[in-house]
């Protein structure tokens, strides 16, 4: 169907302005009887299409207030400045050509519940602040890359099907694997990476990691994609310095290069930039209790420091911070004891404002006999290890890495209180589909 209205000699532009083709979805359409405004959605953004009746005559200009949302159209016109319109230019209409009919697009301006829109989560794709949200995510991603592209670390792609426990064997996903028994899904990359820093001492993964966890949280997905890093003869101590400064200089970049899909989101980014402007703070687990306690909270020490309390911590220090060695039972087998306080372990979790945790990482334990002993006490296979265990036999060195969740982060730059919609298409305990 071509809708071609007065032909592009007869209807001369202002000099100044350039004809152009854009290809694109119908967005919105309001205005009145002899003007109409297209929000027209191009390469991700939203542009002002000036529809005037008096050039492309009644018949056209009557068709185009009621085109159904979400048509695909070819459209033709020549810009021209309007201070009231996005980025203060429009097009004006001249010609166009539809691509792809619609109608009864099911999510219209009005408000929807979130199972709604998550059952629709291929077309709520569409709208402005899940674009926006998108958007910061694959310039989080680029960014992430390019840090450690510039600190000289070498990445290295773990396998997503492993043969052992990563992280813990209680929120595995399992599957058979033809005669060679279970195999999982990736927990984590760490034990690989660890391998791969013995040969280029620092090393990053990251992809897509998997818990089956049976919590419904504001910050649990069962697929999340994590970035982790792994460095020979770094100390715990070293390693949250390089997280405090990767961590800064991630959300600044991320935050600059996002203004304005920061400003769809209303996120107050005075508030965001100037929160990673100085250094985190770095308490022990053990000062972390005791803050807790003098605030009222029944919690012991031993006990694992949950959300609510996180919240708790950020809010003392008006703050992220690092909370650091935190009990060795509480904590994954691979690390290091503290040989200052043997309860505990060389570790440190990073909390920030309104998420909680988006750091774990640890300085790893060295010590053949050591290791084992935690994987015994963990009761995890111990000859599924016996890869990971050659690491302590043939030039063990002290070493340490972290791991960083994509979808919290993002939540925390994007101000949103949920990681649901942090990925394109979010698995939850109750939600495989679409
Ligand atoms: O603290 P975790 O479990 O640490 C590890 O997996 C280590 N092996 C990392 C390492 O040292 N290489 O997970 C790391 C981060 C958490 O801080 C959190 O940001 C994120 O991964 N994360 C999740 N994000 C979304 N949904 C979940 N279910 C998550 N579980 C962990
Ligand atoms: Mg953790």
């Amino acid at each position: 169907m071509s809708h071609t209205s007065t032909t592009l000699a007869e209807n001369t532009p202002p000099i100044s302005s350039s004809f152009q083709e854009v290809l694109g979805w119908v967005h919105g359409i309001r205005g009145n009887n002899h003007v109409q405004f297209l929000q027209f959605r191009t390469n991700g953004k939203i542009i002002q299409v000036v529809i005037e009746k008096e050039k492309l005559g009644e018949e056209t200009f009557k068709f185009l207030k009621t085109i159904p949302q979400e048509t695909s159209l070819r459209i033709l016109g020549y810009h021209s400045e309007n201070p009231k319109a996005p980025g203060g230019k429009e097009l004006v209409l001249e010609s166009f050509d539809i691509i792809g009919a619609s109608g009864n697009y099911p999510i219209t301006p009005k408000e929807h519940g979130p199972d709604f829109l998550h059952n629709h989560r291929h077309l709520w794709l569409r709208s402005k602040r899940q674009i926006a949200i998108l958007k910061v995510r694959s310039e989080l991603s680029f960014a992430i890359r390019e840090f450690f592209r510039n600190e000289e670390y070498t990445l290295i792609d773990t396998p997503i099907l492993t043969g052992s426990v990563g992280e813990s064997a209680g929120t595995l996903f399992s599957t058979e694997y033809f005669d060679l028994g279970q195999a999982y899904l990736a927990q984590t990359g760490q034990l690989y990476l660890e391998t791969a820093a013995f040969s280029h001492s620092k090393v990053y993964c990251f992809g897509p990691t998997f818990r089956a966890e049976k919590s419904k949280t504001r910050r649990h997905l069962t697929e999340f994609w994590m970035l982790e890093a792994e460095t020979a003869f770094l100390n715990n101590e070293e390693n949250i310095s390089f997280q405090d400064r990767f961590i800064r200089t991630l959300v600044e970049t991320v935050a600059k290069r996002c203004l304005p899909e920061l400003q769809i989101l209303e996120r107050d980014v005075d508030s965001l930039f100037a929160s990673v402007r100085t250094f985190f703070p770095k308490i022990n687990y053990s000062e972390a209790i005791s803050i807790l306690q003098s605030k009222g909270e029944t919690i012991e020490w031993g006990e694992d420091i949950n959300a609510e309390r996180e919240a708790i911590l950020t809010e003392h220090f008006k703050s992220a911070l690092f909370i650091k060695n935190y009990p060795r039972a509480i904590k994954a087998f691979y690390m290091k004891q503290n040989p200052e306080d043997l309860r505990t372990v060389l570790c440190a979790d990073l909390i920030v404002p309104d998420v909680g945790e988006i750091i774990g990482g640890s300085e790893r334990e060295e010590s053949y006999d050591k290791i084992v002993e935690r994987i015994k006490e963990e009761n995890l296979p111990i000859e599924s290890y016996d890869w990971y265990l050659d690491l302590r036999k043939f030039g063990s060195v002290p070493h340490s890495g972290f791991g960083m969740g994509q979808e919290r982060i993002l939540a925390w730059i994007c101000g949103l209180p949920h990681v649901r919609e942090c990925i394109p298409f979010p698995r939850m305990i109750y939600r495989l589909h679409p």
